[in-house]
């Protein structure tokens, strides 16, 4: 059986790699509104879209953020809104050299049959979905499912969660888009880092199993790791070189070189946290280029210094810029603290 490549074959290629270059990262800013209503609540405002697009339009304009920044993953509101000055917010990420990308799945809903785990939805209409992101401008996507541990995982909720993905991925290829691949193991639990480990490594075996079932291309994927830890409530902590020395292992075992970046989430590690465990993977020479998507440790110090002030927009930005530069210096592996 001969499989059609997608047409868009050397773009994804070409856009992969651009996201996936040296010294630079994913700013995760796709929270959804429901999402944003609690990151704005934590500072005392109001989820309306103005106060959504101040704060969006404070992180796409820090001055020099692509120095640093490769890609920006934004929720569908965000692709088609303009700055406070009446900018398109895409045309100033493309001015920044970021390459805009976009959150496709729908959110979590339980999985029925299972231990109180949860599914992804999205599927249905993806296609045209995503024909349409790409005449907006954007050139990846994202589809987040996760996969906890003190539920399971069950052997169901990891072969949806697996299957889920290969499906979007195939789906996005199709349409131009680099999908970034995101089953994230939830940080909840008291287990240690052996089972995290254990987890990961049939997570990352069934999605590139269905991955390849799904023809998908691996040159033209990003994905989005946990990184492995103890659980959050664990007694157990683990050092930067002992998160390092167990990632990596499982990515040697499960993950191609064929597959241009690893962009890890920073799933509610502190900001020096997340930059130190990325550094310390980056001592050695890796496969793969070795980076963040970060939300939470790119953003938190930013959100609370702007607290909805105009005085302090700067502030924030440059917030936002110190750790932007921390953790590329960790991609680089010359993150010093
Ligand atoms: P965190 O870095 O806050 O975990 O968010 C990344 C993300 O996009 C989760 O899907």
């Amino acid at each position: 059986m001969i499989v059609r490549a997608s047409a868009y074959a050397d773009e994804l290629v070409k856009t992969a790699k651009t996201v996936a270059s040296p010294g630079r990262g994913i700013l995760a800013m796709d929270e959804s509104n429901a999402t944003c209503g609690k990151r704005l609540a934590s500072i005392g405002l109001e989820n309306t879209e103005a106060n959504r697009q101040a704060y969006r339009t404070l992180l796409v304009t820090a001055p020099g953020l692509g120095q640093y920044i490769s890609g920006a993953i934004l929720f569908e509101e965000t692709l088609y809104q303009s700055t406070v000055d009446g900018k398109k917010i895409v045309d100033i990420l493309v001015e920044q050299g970021i390459v805009p990308g976009i959150k496709v799945d729908k959110g979590l809903v339980p999985l029925a049959g299972s231990n109180d785990e949860s599914w992804c939805q999205g599927l249905d209409g993806l296609a045209s979905r995503e024909a349409a992101y790409y005449q907006a401008g954007a050139r990846f996507a994202k589809w987040r499912t996760v996969v906890s541990i003190p539920n399971g995982p069950s052997e169901l909720a990891v072969k949806e969660a697996a299957w889920g993905l290969a499906r979007y991925a195939a789906i996005s290829q199709d349409n131009g888009l680099v999908p970034i691949v995101e089953p994230e193991i939830l940080l909840d639990g008291e287990h240690g880092i052996e089972r995290t480990f254990e987890v990961a490594q049939k997570v990352w075996a069934e999605t590139f199993y269905y991955m390849a079932e799904n023809n998908v291309m691996f040159e033209g994927i990003l994905l989005k790791p946990s990184m492995v830890t103890p659980g959050a409530e664990s007694k157990d902590k683990a050092t930067p070189e002992q998160v390092a020395e167990y990632t990596l292992k499982l990515l040697a075992r499960r993950i191609p070189p064929a597959v241009p970046g690893i962009m890890f989430l920073s799933g509610g590690q502190s900001e020096v946290e997340a930059t130190q465990n990325l550094n310390a993977m980056n001592q050695g020479t890796n496969p793969w280029h070795v980076s963040f998507s970060y939300a939470r440790a790119l953003q938190n110090t930013c959100l609370k210094t702007w607290g909805g002030r105009p005085e302090n927009i700067k502030a924030a930005q440059d917030a936002l810029l110190l750790r932007a530069k921390a953790n590329s210096l960790a991609q680089l592996g010359k993150y010093t603290s």
